[in-house]
């Protein structure tokens, strides 16, 4: 890698896998296509994020809002899934441990249990964490963690002044992981759109007009350099 200080290393990056349906738009491909080029990136960048020695690393593919596009682009995306589940174990083989961000039912019984699966086999491995948010939404992740509290208070399990910070964080999808360092959005859109917004509340933001299925290595090293030159403070001075 060019340069970047391994000391200021992010220890967890999230990428915005954005901007596939104009990448193949531009090209007039059918969005699809997008979707499928935007695939190849996330293979080589998650390789590449395990190359630098990053030990968290979030890609979020499907938001819980997504299910509002055409049907055909839902099927293939679900298609591309299912080729991702049959990639990423042998992500598993390489001392990656993989964790799914979201509600797995929404996939059906057969794909929900194949997900349990790869986390459950994976789940000694401690090269690097790779997540997949898909059916992913930050609000839906904290209204499941508060469920969850409800739950345990209605059952007395804790008291009121149990419920802290670090409850919390232990009831979300990322459970024992750390907050985001980094958050990486391609494709010129300047928002959150529903990732990780507990997780994200001290994530320093890199944004680029880059199209996902078009962005690199070298990309990522800017943005590591990027994240490398700044002060973080966490309100302190
Ligand atoms: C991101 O690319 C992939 C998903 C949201 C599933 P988009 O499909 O949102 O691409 P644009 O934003 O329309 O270009
Ligand atoms: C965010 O992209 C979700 C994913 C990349 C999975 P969207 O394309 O859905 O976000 P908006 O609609 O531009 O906010
Ligand atoms: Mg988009």
């Amino acid at each position: 890698m060019a340069a970047v200080d391994k000391e200021k290393l992010p220890v967890h990056i999230g990428f915005i896998m954005d901007g596939n349906g104009r990448w193949a738009q531009k090209r007039g491909m059918p969005r699809k296509m997008g979707h499928r080029e935007g695939a190849r990136t996330f293979r080589k960048i998650a390789k590449y994020c395990k190359k630098i020695g990053i030990k968290y690393v979030t890609f979020y593919a499907f938001s819980t809002e997504n299910w509002k596009r055409p049907e055909d682009e839902v099927k293939e995306l679900m298609r591309l899934f299912n080729e991702y589940l049959d990639e990423v174990q042998d992500y598993a083989k390489e001392n990656t441990r993989l964790v799914f961000l979201g509600d797995k039912s929404a996939f059906g019984k057969q794909m929900a249990e194949r997900m349990t699966e790869l986390e459950k086999s994976s789940s000694g491995f401690d090269g690097m964490t790779l997540m997949l948010a898909m059916n992913y939404g930050g609000r839906d992740d904290i209204l499941h963690a508060v469920r969850g509290i409800a739950d345990m208070a209605a059952k007395k399990e804790i008291k009121l002044s149990d419920i802290d910070e670090s409850l919390v964080s232990s009831m979300l999808y990322t459970k024992g992981m750390p907050d985001a360092d980094l958050i990486i959005r391609p494709s010129g859109e300047k928002r959150i759109s529903n990732f990780l917004l507990w997780q994200s509340a001290y994530a320093e933001f890199y944004f680029t007009d880059t199209l996902w299925p078009d962005f690199t290595e070298k990309e990522l090293d800017a943005a590591l350099n990027d994240f490398a030159a700044r002060s973080r403070r966490f309100g302190g001075v």
